[in-house]
């Protein structure tokens, strides 16, 4: 939810902020802009509503001769996606500017405090305020710009991860954050480049400090950097090295980021098992919460938390756990769970989900869990991230770098990760059957390969995409285990080619959703072998003594469904259990075809953000 960048350096900054915020644009892209200032502090900004690429024409050219940039991609909040709203937003005197991810609460406060003092505000942002604010405070107290940063940071209630230059000191950039990510790459030249993530920084350094919450730094090219808290405290930096590489984070050939990442599944969930699961030796070894293992084994329930795809994840967890470990499992939204004084105990567990680590709903969740005294568990897939790191204990998806805003691979590497959790669980507290365990674990093995199998099937759903996207409205329909998958198809569907579609119960659609089947209704079913076969069959039936167009997943050499579908998409047999594995796959690749034949812009669906940092 919003990218920014930053850099201080002997380098011009102008490619290097552009790049970065082509890496950043998953995170927002309803304006772009950047701000560049020269050895003598003259500061020019350019920005432009639209996406960085607009921004880049805008700029074309203008060569000048920078020391240090920042640049901003914006997801907005406050105020209308133009480019009077675009950042990097400049303070009244011209002296300071800023980039900011997150929101500023008490922006309207501040704001008429200002207004009385005869500040003037061009945008409608919270984050022109923010920069007036620094500026006021800096006035007044007559500090330097990091001691006046963090003097006005003290008074903002919100989120917000800032960085800040003033003409006064060219080259030197204050960056901060509270509850939104920001990563300071440190060159070996002595330069600088911060950003929201570590994709722009990779290609520069590997050596990266993740600024905490309430951190601030100090940045002047030459000089070691300068950690402090917002209480003054002086830290000492703990640097990381990014185990990150640019291929990873290319398109490699693929016309989309979503289509390499649907195709990169059978590694990715490979990665999430890799070291972690022996199925000769009969052991699964989870490192991260293996000393976490008894508390959990001995908790009253586990609460899975998560938003988006992730809390799909978790519903899929919610099976898994309850079938294999037999602990009671409830699955909430971050944004319900902490708002509606949950009933929360010390035997609680509760298990954060995701890809990002930094969704604000999810990490608020967490906070509040974690004061009433809950075991916090992550399983997340930015390493380092908010989420990672504020939690107890975790396991980490290992699903690679996701670029397209709609997720795919990091849900099937949440997904073999909650495997992996409730087949340990499971086994060492004796709920499942030893032969069914070891089945499991070979089962699971033989994924990737059965995922490999499914992508063979490209074709056959491209045809079926053909024949339905001019639909208007999909129903997605599956059971059991492969409930939440209808609900991840539909939400795939929805994001990125914008046309409705809901996922249900098959059960439950004699409760409402059969009044919507006729002719035009292309209905999704999950009807694989082992899942309420016979149930899903008596639901194929209804649809089609109805007319509707029926689109069936099912398992390999099928008969009886193939009889009564329109389309049917095989996949290979496995365990009930480890369906969703599969039966996502032709959602996603259904899903993603329909909307490149709609011409949408797949990896930037309209109004998405790839991260939501903000609630
Ligand atoms: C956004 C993304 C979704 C994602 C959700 C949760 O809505 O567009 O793809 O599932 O946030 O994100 P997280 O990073 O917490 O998994």
């Amino acid at each position: 939810m919003c990218g920014i960048v930053g850099y201080t350096g002997t380098e011009n900054p102008i490619p290097i902020l552009i790049d970065g915020l082509k890496r950043l644009e998953y995170r927002g892209y309803d304006s772009a802009g950047l701000a560049l200032m020269n050895k003598s502090g003259e500061i020019k900004v350019f920005k432009t509503k639209g996406k960085v690429a607009d921004l880049e024409k805008l700029i074309e050219n203008k060569e000048w001769d920078a020391v240090a940039g920042i640049a901003h991609t914006r997801w907005a909040t406050h105020g209308a996606p133009n480019t009077i709203n675009a950042h990097p937003h400049v303070s009244g005197s011209g002296d300071l500017v800023l980039v900011h991810n997150g929101i500023i609460e008490n922006y309207s406060i501040l704001k008429e405090a200002l207004i009385q003092k005869g500040y003037h505000f061009k945008s409608e942002t919270d984050t022109e305020v923010l920069v007036n604010f620094i500026e006021d405070v800096k006035k007044e107290s007559g500090k330097n710009l990091f001691e006046s940063v963090q003097l006005a940071l003290k008074r903002v209630v919100g989120a917000y991860a800032i960085v800040v230059m003033d003409k006064n000191f060219p080259g030197q950039m204050v960056v901060a954050r509270k509850g939104s990510p920001l990563v300071v790459g440190i060159g070996k030249d002595g330069d600088y480049i911060i950003a929201s993530d570590a994709a722009p920084i990779v290609s520069h350094t590997k050596t990266v400090y993740y600024l905490d919450e309430d951190e601030l730094a100090l940045l002047e090219p030459g000089k070691e950097m300068m950690v402090k808290t917002l209480d003054n405290k002086l830290v000492t930096p703990s640097l990381t090295e990014l185990d990150l590489t640019i291929e990873q984070l290319e398109k490699e050939g693929f016309e989309h980021f979503m289509l390499k990442e649907i195709y990169e599944q059978p590694r990715s969930v490979y990665d999430s098992m890799r070291g972690r699961i022996n199925a000769e030796k009969k052991q699964i070894k989870l490192g991260g919460i293996e000393s976490y293992e008894n508390h959990i084994l001995e908790s009253d329930r586990i609460i899975m938390v998560g938003c988006g795809t992730s809390w799909h994840a978790g519903l899929v967890g919610e099976y898994l756990f309850e079938e294999l470990a037999r602990i009671p499992v409830e699955t909430e939204y971050g944004s319900e769970f902490r708002y509606r004084n949950p009933i929360i105990k010390p035997r609680d567990v509760v298990i954060g989900i995701s890809q990002s680590g930094e969704t604000a709903d999810t990490l608020a969740a967490l906070r509040l869990a974690k004061e009433k005294g809950a075991l916090l568990l992550g399983i997340c897939n930015v390493v380092g991230s908010s989420i990672a790191r504020e939690t107890h204990a975790g396991v980490y998806t290992h699903a690679g770098p996701e670029i397209g805003v709609a997720s795919t691979k990091a849900f099937t590497a949440q997904v073999t990760v909650l495997t992996l959790m409730a087949l340990r669980l499971g086994y060492l507290k004796g709920t499942i059957p030893q032969e069914r365990y070891e089945n499991l674990l070979q089962e699971l093995e033989n994924v990737p390969d059965k995922i490999e199998q499914v992508l063979q099937k490209d074709l056959i759903i491209q045809q079926v995409a053909r024949e339905y996207k001019n639909a208007k409205n999909f129903l997605y329909l599956g059971r059991g285990i492969n409930f939440p998958v209808a609900l991840e198809g539909a939400l795939k569907l929805k994001e990125i080619s914008y046309i409705h579609a809901e996922g249900y119960p098959a059960a439950e659609m004699k409760h409402g959703p059969i009044a919507l089947i006729d002719e035009n209704m292309p209905v999704v079913v999950i009807a694989t072998k082992k899942g309420n076969y016979d149930k899903i069959v008596s639901n194929i039936m209804e649809i089609k003594a109805r007319d509707g167009k029926i689109i069936a997943i099912v398992t390999e050499g099928d008969q009886q469904v193939a009889g009564l579908a329109d389309h049917v998409i095989e996949i290979p047999e496995s365990d009930e259990m480890l369906t969703p594995l599969l039966a996502t796959i032709p959602l996603q690749l259904l899903a993603y075809h329909i909307a490149v034949m709609l011409g949408r812009d797949v990896d930037k669906p309209r109004n998405l953000a790839k991260s939501v940092t903000v609630e």
